[in-house]
């Protein structure tokens, strides 16, 4: 596969949570496509589906679902996975397809799927807390990705590899602290051991989950120019997930943006930060200073004002657009009619019923 290819793509990608409310709409009807070499950014608040669709692209969405709705104490949610919630004709689970370098991962069966996982498609997964196993050395753990796809590694090669990884993603001291426990490590320290392993066994694409957010803003730009090293330096694609449009600009070759669990806009890096179309992006980008100024610097005259309201309930989506609402340019059809994701010139996605009209206004 050559720089541009497609690697991953996404049709009508669905993955919906049974809960006592009803289905979780966390991922509705999702279409991207992530290309070799590149860094796509997928911003959007706090509750809009991003991590959800990472778990559902790493095949992990419907252990997830299932473990939650099985530890609840409603024999409903245990019954939803088969059956489906009373009154809803929609099923939890992911549907629609997840095409990862021309095959569809949502069709393999488990082997077939752990075999890819770890290897060729990597998670940075989000919230430090419980992605290191406190039971096991950090050296044992980075090991780990290399371990399961190959067990005839040498103990003496596994190790050279290790240090090799700890070392690129500048762990100090990684040669005489690789054999302690995950307590040792500072957050900083845990979230650059998380990149070794995500990297260790040469994967295509890195799906990185809020890579800062869980660390003070010193150690942030620390773990952001180890992001920017991988995205510069090895030959891997990066899905960077973020709520942090100041995170997304700084690394983002393109950039989808998420509001309850539909993409409302993809187009490229400068296009979104500078000039965006959907009342939605325009308004999120007005919530943070640090955008207001790059497009200061570019001659617009930016206006920090947020947005008006808070997102909805994935469990009861406002019909028509879902962010009729909360929209100044909100129309009759808006409130009917879910707008359809189009391409409105090449690479350029949108779903807005006003796209055309918002520009003149
Ligand atoms: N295991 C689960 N069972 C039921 N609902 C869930 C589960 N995990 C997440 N949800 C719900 O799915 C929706 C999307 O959550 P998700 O974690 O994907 O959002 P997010 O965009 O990653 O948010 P954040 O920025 O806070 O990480 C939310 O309404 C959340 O409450
Ligand atoms: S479809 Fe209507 S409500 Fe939704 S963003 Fe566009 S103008 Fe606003
Ligand atoms: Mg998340």
């Amino acid at each position: 596969m050559a720089k541009g290819d497609p690697l991953l793509v996404l049709k009508n990608l669905r993955a919906y949570y049974p809960s006592k409310k009803g289905l979780v709409r966390a991922v509705d009807d999702v279409s991207l496509e992530v290309r070799e070499g590149e860094c796509v950014g997928l911003l959007g608040e706090s509750g809009s589906g991003k991590s959800s669709m990472a778990i559902a692209i790493m095949g992990l969405f419907d252990k997830v679902a299932r473990f939650s709705a099985g530890s609840s104490n409603d024999p409903e949610l245990r019954r939803a996975f088969s059956k489906g919630l009373p009154g809803s004709t929609d099923l939890p689970g992911v549907r629609g397809k997840i095409i990862f370098r021309g095959k569809d991962l949502t069709t393999l069966a488990q082997e077939e799927l752990i075999a890819i996982r770890g290897r060729e498609l990597s998670l940075i997964p989000q919230g430090l807390g419980h992605a290191l196993n406190p039971q096991h050395s950090i050296g044992h753990q980075t090991a780990e990705p290399i371990e399961v796809h190959d067990e005839n590694f040498r103990l003496i090669e596994l190790k050279r590899k290790v240090l090799e990884y700890l070392g690129l993603v500048q762990l100090a001291d990684a040669n005489l602290r690789f054999v302690l426990d995950p307590g040792s490590f500072s957050g900083g320290e845990s979230q650059r051991i998380l990149i070794a392993m995500a990297l260790i066994a040469g994967p295509y694409l890195v799906i990185a989950d809020e890579p800062t957010s869980a660390l003070d803003v010193t150690v942030q730009r620390q773990i952001m120019n180890v992001l920017k090293m991988i995205r510069d330096d090895f030959d891997v694609s990066l899905l960077l997930i973020s709520h942090d449009a100041g995170v997304v600009a700084e690394m983002a070759d393109r950039v989808a943006v998420m509001y309850a669990g539909k993409i409302v806009e993809y187009a490229n890096a400068i296009d979104i930060f500078h000039e965006p179309k959907h009342p939605y992006t325009q308004g999120l980008m007005s919530s943070f200073p640090t955008i207001a100024m790059m497009q200061m610097r570019a001659g617009k005259k930016p206006r920090l004002r947020g947005i008006p309201g808070d997102p909805p309930d994935l469990t009861d989506i406002p019909s028509g657009c879902a962010f009729h609402p909360r929209c100044q340019y909100v129309v009759d059809i808006c409130k009917t009619e879910v707008p359809e994701y189009r391409e409105v010139k090449p690479d350029y996605f949108i779903r807005c019923h006003r796209w055309g009209d918002i520009e003149k206004e």
